[in-house]
């Protein structure tokens, strides 16, 4: 931390604070292939949580958890009152992307960094009160579903629920919080108003040659959770008129899926992620399977169409391959918009400061999408390279990351006056 008054440091200083940031927070998790694997709660998580709480204490921020692990920082500027909150998530995919959320988390930190320090030597005192936030698991890839936190802190997810999940190895939400030393108490402070910027995870920005994306509206999403139940038998031995593969009728669900999104193509978009086979041993035909299934759209009527349709694909599918499929929706949100008063004054800022800007959908859900239904709410994009995410290719330009914490910043000052 340098000493320099706040006005004195050059743009340069400080996106090279940014940048430096950056680069150390990427090594918790850091994979060969340049991304990172930081599933929420496993070490590299939790490191890299202790490192961020170090960072903004350092700072003066007070650090807090919340009962469902969410990670606040809060610089109390004016007594009592509501903070406006800026951040992301830093739990990652399995060998996902170092940007994927954890920028936008550092994002939060640096602005609210560069208004403290200015506020400290103007002595001036804005409306509301200033706070950094990382939700605990947003991927959903370890505990489902995602965006647990920022769920549980909107009311929407219950936090016994939450705290009751347990990943693939039987391990609860409470007990890696507590391990982690992230299980707090409270349901967090009262939000004003939340403020997100994020990599676009798609190709919008890059093919349109424009720098900040205002997002105006989520896609609408259904995650299915299927069992599809069998009998386990010898897949030598079986006779094939008897057999009840559990992972034949999972294997038509998958083509099922694509086959539905082919037919409305390209307005609705579907894929199996994941499977679990039981028992999962080369000479048995397996008895169980579970599969995740996300389908989204920005047409909420498709959606309803493309799940008729796969109703009717699942009673055909336990007919030709003898199964039975149960099926959970185990996740879903609508498309609603996100406040305009929050588009227009990010639209503004943009202008400002002489960046690009459009308004653009986002297909990926993120907690912005939990927190506009609660409190005004506004949500930024900056260009992902050839929209690759959830990889460990995924990347975004130095210059786009900077720019996009510049207008954050400035989007955040106009959010603290109300
Ligand atoms: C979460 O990020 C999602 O898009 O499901
Ligand atoms: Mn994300
Ligand atoms: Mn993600
Ligand atoms: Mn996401």
């Amino acid at each position: 931390m340098t000493s320099t008054p706040f006005s004195a440091l050059t743009q340069d200083q400080l996106d090279q604070e940014l940048l430096t940031d950056f680069e150390t927070m990427s090594a918790f998790g850091a994979t060969p292939a340049g991304g990172v694997d930081r599933e929420a709660m496993t070490a590299p998580d939790v490191e890299q949580r202790r490192w961020m709480k170090s960072w903004l204490e350092e700072r003066g921020f007070t650090v807090e958890y919340d009962r469902v692990g969410n990670q606040f920082a809060l610089l109390e500027l004016v007594p009592g009152a509501p903070y406006v909150l800026l951040g992301s998530h830093m739990d990652s995919q399995p060998l996902g992307g170092k940007f994927d959320g954890a920028y936008g988390v550092l994002a939060g930190a640096e602005a609210a960094w560069r208004l403290a320090r200015k506020f400290a030597e103007t002595g001036h005192t804005p409306k509301y009160n200033l706070g950094v936030v990382n939700w605990f698991n947003e991927e959903g890839s370890r505990f489902q579903p995602s965006m647990m936190g920022s769920s549980v802190y909107t009311g929407k997810m219950d936090a016994d629920l939450a705290l009751k999940t347990a990943d693939l190895s039987g391990i609860t939400v409470a007990e890696a919080l507590e391990a982690g030393g992230c299980l707090g108490t409270g349901s967090g402070p009262e939000a004003a108003a939340y403020a997100e910027i994020h990599i676009e995870q798609g190709r919008i920005l890059e093919d349109t040659d424009t720098t900040i994306g205002l997002v105006e509206a989520t896609w609408a999403a259904q995650k299915y959770h299927f069992i599809v139940h069998g009998e386990q038998s010898h897949t030598g031995s079986t006779v094939i008129a008897d057999r009840e593969d559990a992972l034949l009728g999972a294997s038509h669900l998958v083509i099922a899926a694509r086959e539905i999104a082919d037919s409305f193509a390209p307005a609705v978009h579907t894929s199996v992620g994941q499977m679990v086979i039981l028992p999962n041993s080369p000479v048995v035909v397996a008895r169980e399977v579970r599969v995740h299934l996300d389908m989204r759209s920005a047409n909420e009527d498709l959606v309803k169409k493309a799940d008729e349709l796969l109703h009717e694909r699942m009673a055909e599918i336990e007919k030709t391959a003898n199964v039975r499929i149960e099926k959970d929706t185990a996740h879903a949100w609508g498309l609603l918009p996100y406040d305009e008063r929050g588009v227009e004054l990010s639209r503004s800022v943009a202008e400002e400061l002489g960046l690009s800007s459009r308004n653009i959908m986002t297909v990926a859900g993120h907690d912005s999408t939990n927190m506009k239904d609660v409190v005004p709410s506004v949500m930024l994009f900056v260009p992902s390279v050839e929209g690759i995410s959830h990889n460990e290719g995924e990347y975004t330009k130095p210059e786009d990351m900077c720019a996009g914490v510049n207008l954050f910043t400035r989007v955040a000052e106009r959010l603290l006056e109300g």
